[in-house]
């Protein structure tokens, strides 16, 4: 088993709980509110080392959030406090139904460069697998992403298309991405389509539009995952059934969902890991989709996650 680098952002995370989100130039009454460690790669990190999987962290962010990689045995090495600068912050309204609303601030995160990049190379040539989000500069992303792919290093690259960007960067970012993951509004947004025109519940329909958004496109990914919440996964992976294939992985268990904000990162985690344990791809995708349940059936991002002995 190898190591498992995640680069990206860190945030604090301020959770408002009401019955709806508000409209613009509207005042309302929320029940609770609530905080949390968050930001996605940071969430990411916590999941895949709350089920037992090594991970360096990259980030930029305060002393409280350092102390909490430590308590959860997360190698800091690449972890920087910037001067002067405040952390990332996100505000996040969560409806009774569990949907959200995110803000993000990014703050010390956006210091994140391709020189702290250059600094980790080694750590992430010698890593099972890096993740990425688009949280932080794509520059910085991509420098990790090249220098996970140069010839002398095996680390294979997931990259969780999330906050989703139809930056022209991307497209050159893509060619040196593994795994591509993504959700039904992130696949929308890089096809550049208007939600009404497609049946997101049609397994085929997705298909056709993950090969003509991405497979068709980059011949270098190997794999794209749909997450769909309750309706599960679609895999298309050229090195698992081949690109004229689907695969549908239904979620195990029906859940009711109190708070769905960072379960994408939960599934990102608990997917590096089982990858990293040798799991095989479908499989992969089904313990992760366990785990990314759970942490919905609780409020906040990390203090929702469960660890190896919850599960
Ligand atoms: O994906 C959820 C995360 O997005 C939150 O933790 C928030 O910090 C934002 O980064
Ligand atoms: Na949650």
């Amino acid at each position: 088993m190898g190591k498992i680098t995640v680069i990206g952002a860190s945030n604090w995370d301020m959770f408002t709980y009401c019955a709806r989100i508000p409209v613009v130039g509207e005042t309302i009454k929320g029940n609770d509110f609530k905080t949390s460690y968050g930001g996605k790669a940071s969430n990411q990190a916590v999941q895949c080392a709350l089920l037992g999987s090594e991970c360096v962290g990259d980030d930029m962010i305060g002393k409280n959030t350092i102390e909490n990689f430590k308590s959860k045995n997360i190698d800091i090495k690449h972890v920087g406090l910037v001067k002067d600068v405040p952390s990332g912050c996100a505000t996040i309204i969560v409806d009774s139904k569990g949907n959200n609303n995110i803000i993000i601030v990014g703050g010390s995160n956006d210091k994140l460069d391709q020189q702290d990049v250059i600094d980790a190379t080694f750590t992430i040539q010698k890593s099972s697998y890096l993740l990425c989000q688009l949280e932080v500069s794509l520059e910085t992303t991509f420098k990790a992403l090249k220098v996970a792919k140069q010839p002398a290093s095996s680390c294979k690259t997931i990259l969780n298309l999330s906050p989703v960007t139809n930056d022209p960067l991307l497209m050159e970012m893509m060619e040196f991405v593994d795994i591509l993951l993504l959700n039904e509004v992130e696949l929308i947004g890089i096809a550049k389509k208007t939600e009404e025109k497609i049946d997101m519940t049609s397994m085929s329909t997705l298909h056709q539009l993950v090969l003509d958004s991405v497979m068709n496109k980059y011949p270098t990914i190997q794999s794209v995952i749909v997450t769909l919440g309750e309706n599960g996964c679609l895999l298309v992976s050229r090195d698992y059934k081949g690109i004229d294939q689907y695969t549908h992985v239904p979620v195990t268990e029906k859940v009711v969902a109190v708070d769905t904000t960072g379960a994408g990162d939960s599934f990102t985690g608990a997917l590096a890991h089982y990858l990293d344990q040798s799991f095989d791809m479908a499989e992969s995708i089904s313990k992760a989709s366990r785990v990314s349940a759970i942490s919905v059936t609780r409020y906040g991002t990390q203090t929702s996650y469960p660890s190896k002995s919850d599960l």
